[in-house]
């Protein structure tokens, strides 16, 4: 158990986390990105940081070939990748709880070779263990490998009061209405809802969790959190890299299922929902169900004036060319993949009637930023004539989710000077620098919560519907009418001119992260 000395609870720390029950987590797809980058990394960290059980279990399964000694080197590999200066000891020892089996995801074998390993390693852990199956591969073979785990005998539950079977799955979570039912439908085949455990990262963040903190642990924020006071919020998610590797997966995907999907209209929910009653998992997913319920669907003429879709080309960026997406390796030349997406939504219901929420979300931009900004009304009678109410900048509350964890506060301040001379006084709270460290990656909290059972930050599957009811008639326009067009921007810029036009019409701008 680990203890936080910076908790402000006046009645007891509950900064506290507790190490869970022995496990065994296997990996499929342990050959790929994400477990080298992230699955690994966080695990380790969790074990540095005693959240890991004395008996744990990391056994990584996927088609290329390997034994128990090569993942090893794989994993201590990515460990000392990501962290500087560990002692090899405590890698071998951690090294010590890590295993692999190959074969292919389809075939039986592959799960009895599965089974006879897992048996071995739970016999460490003297019997019984928790087992998690993280689905690190791509989603089209999901429900197979579903399939394959619950006839193996793998992911059944057993009688109650014996250890758990859960699974995690990554997004995309299908890629329209009708194939994410399909998915949810060969899911529910094999598994109950409570063993289902469906990540977006962007919730593990501790600034994403921070935006309930904010709401609902202060007072100064939640009277003025409504249509009397507030103006309009932007949701931006930039990326300052292309596509990378990813050219299969992206120019199939495209960007408003790859983002809005999930992160966006995720971060949406939890800045706009009503207080649930307790910070339970049920609990706050049925006020973020509520939420994407109430956004206003877009009538279809509406479409291609309240949704802006682009694609990044050619340009010189700090001194450095950066070709167009159709240039990029494996995208085909007349590709009409949307890199860029801004839109414009309404929620209705009586707290934010009127106010415009603005999304945007892109590739090759100016830099990477997550950020929400909830942008106050002017103040409504200027006593400082001859400034007028139009004169003095809106607050801003700006919740900064990366790079730079933490959040923003301008107001209106007196500036040394004349008598009215006024100038914007920004607050500024840092992660980094308030708690002298980066906060731990969002894959350590997730992964540390499905090993707990606590799945608060995960996305249950009815959230996932209601925000596929709402793109799937963007998407099906967008392939039906080839007369909607598809804008451009330069590489290195904050989005093609389309989409200032389109907030520029209500009279304001996109903020310059
Ligand atoms: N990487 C990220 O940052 C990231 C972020 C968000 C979500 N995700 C999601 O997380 C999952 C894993 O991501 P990833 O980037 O690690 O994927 P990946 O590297 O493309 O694939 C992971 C592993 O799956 C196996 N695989 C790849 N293509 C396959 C195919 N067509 N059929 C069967 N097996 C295949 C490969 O292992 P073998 O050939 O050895 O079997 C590969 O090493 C995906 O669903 C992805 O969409 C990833």
């Amino acid at each position: 158990m680990t203890t936080d000395q910076n908790c402000t609870s006046s009645r007891q720390c509950l900064c506290s986390e507790t190490a869970p029950a022995p496990f065994v987590l296997v990996i499929f797809g342990a050959s790929g990105d994400l477990t080298y980058r992230k699955l690994i990394p966080s695990l380790f960290n969790l074990f540095q940081r005693d959240l890991l059980p004395d008996k744990f279990s990391i056994v990584g399964c996927a088609r290329t070939v390997m034994d128990d000694k090569a993942f090893r080197k794989l994993v201590s590999d990515s460990i000392r990748e990501k962290f500087k200066n560990i002692p090899s000891k405590m890698i071998e020892v951690f090294c010590e709880g890590v295993f692999y089996t190959h074969g292919n995801y389809d075939s039986d074998e592959t799960y009895s070779a599965l089974s006879s390993k897992i048996s071995d390693v739970e016999s460490r852990h003297s019997g019984f263990a928790g087992r998690i199956f993280y689905l690190s591969v791509p989603s089209t073979i999901y429900s197979e490998i579903v399939r394959k785990l619950a006839s193996s005998g793998l992911s059944p539950e057993p009688s109650e009061g014996q250890p758990y079977r859960r699974v995690i799955i990554e997004k995309p979570f299908g890629r329209d209405l009708q194939s994410s039912r399909q998915l949810e439908k060969e899911l529910k085949e094999h598994l109950l809802e409570r063993q289902i455990y469906r990540i977006d990262h962007y919730l593990g963040k501790d600034t994403v969790q921070n935006i309930l903190m904010l709401r609902f642990a202060n007072m100064i924020f939640e009277p003025l959190w409504n249509n009397k006071y507030i103006d309009n919020v932007q949701i931006t998610v930039a990326e300052s890299i292309g596509i990378e590797h990813r050219a299969g997966y992206f120019d199939k995907s495209g960007l408003l299922r790859d983002m809005f999907q999930n992160h966006m209209l995720e971060m949406l929910s939890l800045v706009a929902m009503e207080p649930p009653s307790s910070f339970d998992a049920d609990r706050v997913r049925d006020e973020k169900l509520k939420l994407l319920s109430s956004i206003k669907a877009w009538e279809p003429d509406k479409i291609s004036t309240e949704f802006v879709r682009a694609q990044y080309r050619e340009a010189i960026v700090d001194g450095n060319k950066q070709q167009s997406y159709t240039e990029e390796d494996a995208v085909p030349k007349d590709s009409k993949t949307e890199t860029f997406v801004a839109a414009r939504l309404f929620i209705n219901n009586w707290r934010w009637n009127g106010v415009p929420f603005y999304l945007r979300a892109g590739k090759r931009l100016r830099r990477r930023v997550s950020e929400i900004a909830v942008t106050f009304k002017n103040i409504p009678h200027s006593i400082f004539k001859p400034l007028m109410p139009e004169d003095i900048h809106q607050n801003t509350l700006v919740l900064n989710v990366q790079p730079e964890e933490g959040f923003a506060l301008s107001i209106q301040a007196k500036k040394p000077g004349g008598k009215l001379c006024m100038g914007d006084l920004p607050m500024h709270f840092s992660y980094r620098d308030f708690f002298q460290g980066e906060p731990p990656d969002a894959y350590e909290r997730l992964l540390l919560d499905c090993m707990l059972g606590d799945s608060t930050l995960f996305i249950r599957n009815d959230t996932i519907d209601i925000s596929w009811t709402l793109l799937t008639p963007i998407l099906e326009r967008w392939a039906e009418d080839p007369s909607i067009p598809l804008a451009s921007y330069p590489c290195g810029s904050w989005g093609p001119l389309e989409a200032d036009a389109m907030i520029g019409k209500d009279g304001r701008k996109w903020r310059a992260p």
